[in-house]
């Protein structure tokens, strides 16, 4: 028989449970309340591994040939990496970033076996332009983003992205940056938080969360993942129970802030398609609305020619496209992904080809 969980049990309490659970996803960490833990992908997942989302699509619309050059940013357990390096067989060359220590050493483990057509290396990828010059790289013929988290960042306590596990307030994925969840809960103005929360969290009481942080880090610093997130399910009334975790879009918001993920985004968007060959494609998958609309409007703006306002009689500004937008509405999982994978279920895969100058 189905009963619901507590909203705030552990992920071990999670996991054993034999009931309608939370389902944490890779992305904004949110749990949906109301989804059947899924033992198929329990099965799949007996450490939690990370499981690549969209592989046969992100790489198709890639469509890495033998001797092409090709990027992947997001290395995480380097699933879509090893995938473009066998579909470029023999001699395509792959040149994998993740600004995660841990992931690029997974990653040069796992691509160990496809020597040096498989260059790894601990890079944020805004800034690809930089990396690539240093291996004498002026063009590519392929750039895949997958954005966000992997599986083991939420399964590392220690990195503090999960607010189901007691764990530091951490969240940088680069351990190099100086800044921490921590710094920005315990330093920044009531004003700064609840803008970081709107604007990344998209969350309606970030004011509220933002006024509870004050308050709480005025008796002691707010120091742990389950400090935050307690404080921020404070300031929500129990019933009606909501569809996600109360702290969900609070952490996401936090993590958005620690890694400049929409900066990142931006910086690296720009650059990957300023790189690309005529014909070589980017494709990136996001997770959630913030990092979608980033990449939807920066295909839109590169797929369109003249810019100059409708009175003028002839074009003046001389702006001609310079991409093709091949998913005119984002490729998603399919239902069968999904259930293998709830992760998946946020997942928009969007793509665009360079055209000739
Ligand atoms: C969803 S995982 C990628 C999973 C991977 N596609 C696979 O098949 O296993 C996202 C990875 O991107 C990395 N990442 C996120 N933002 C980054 C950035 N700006 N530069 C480099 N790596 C980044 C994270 O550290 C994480 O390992």
């Amino acid at each position: 028989m189905l009963r619901r969980t507590s909203l705030w049990g552990s992920e071990d309490a999670l996991r054993n449970a034999d009931c309608e659970l939370w389902i944490v996803s890779a992305d904004s960490q949110s749990a949906v309340f109301g989804e059947r833990f899924n033992p198929q992908f329990e099965m799949h997942n007996p450490q939690w591994e990370h499981t690549t989302v969209l592989l046969r699509e992100a790489v198709d619309l890639v469509a890495p040939r033998p001797g092409g050059v090709y990027v992947d940013g997001t290395l995480g357990g380097g699933g879509h990496a090893e995938e473009v390096l066998k579909r470029s067989e023999p001699d395509g060359v792959l040149v994998g970033l993740d600004q995660d220590k841990e992931a690029v050493a997974r990653s040069r483990e796992r691509l160990a076996r496809y020597g040096r057509r498989a260059i790894i290396c601990q890079e944020n990828f805004r800034d690809l332009k930089q990396v690539l010059a240093e291996f004498k790289i002026e063009r590519v013929d392929g750039v895949l983003l997958d954005l966000g988290l992997s599986w083991f960042h939420l399964r590392s306590p220690e990195r503090g992205f999960s607010f189901m596990t007691e764990g530091p307030l951490d969240m940088r994925m680069d351990a190099g940056r100086s800044t921490t969840a921590a710094d920005l809960v315990n330093t920044l103005s009531r004003h700064d938080l609840a803008r970081i929360i709107r604007e990344y969290g998209e969350d309606t009481k970030a004011y509220a969360i933002a006024k509870a942080i004050e308050r709480a880090r005025d008796r002691e610093p707010i120091t742990s993942t389950t400090q935050l997130a307690q404080i921020v399910s404070a300031v929500f009334p129990p019933y009606p129970p909501r569809r996600i975790h109360p702290a969900t879009l609070t952490f996401q918001a936090l993590r958005i802030a620690v890694n400049d993920e929409l900066g990142a985004l931006r910086d690296g968007l720009e650059q990957a398609v300023n790189l690309l060959k005529p014909g070589g494609r980017v494709a990136i998958i996001s997770f959630h609305s913030l990092e979608d609309r980033i990449v939807k409007q920066a295909f839109a703006a590169h797929a369109k020619g003249c810019i100059c306002p409708p009175r003028f009689p002839v074009c003046r500004c001389g702006k001609k496209p310079d991409m093709k937008v091949l998913t005119k509405r984002p490729v998603t999982a399919s239902k069968d992904e999904i259930a293998a994978n709830p992760a998946a279920r946020s997942a928009k895969l969007r793509a665009a080809e360079k055209l000739p100058v």
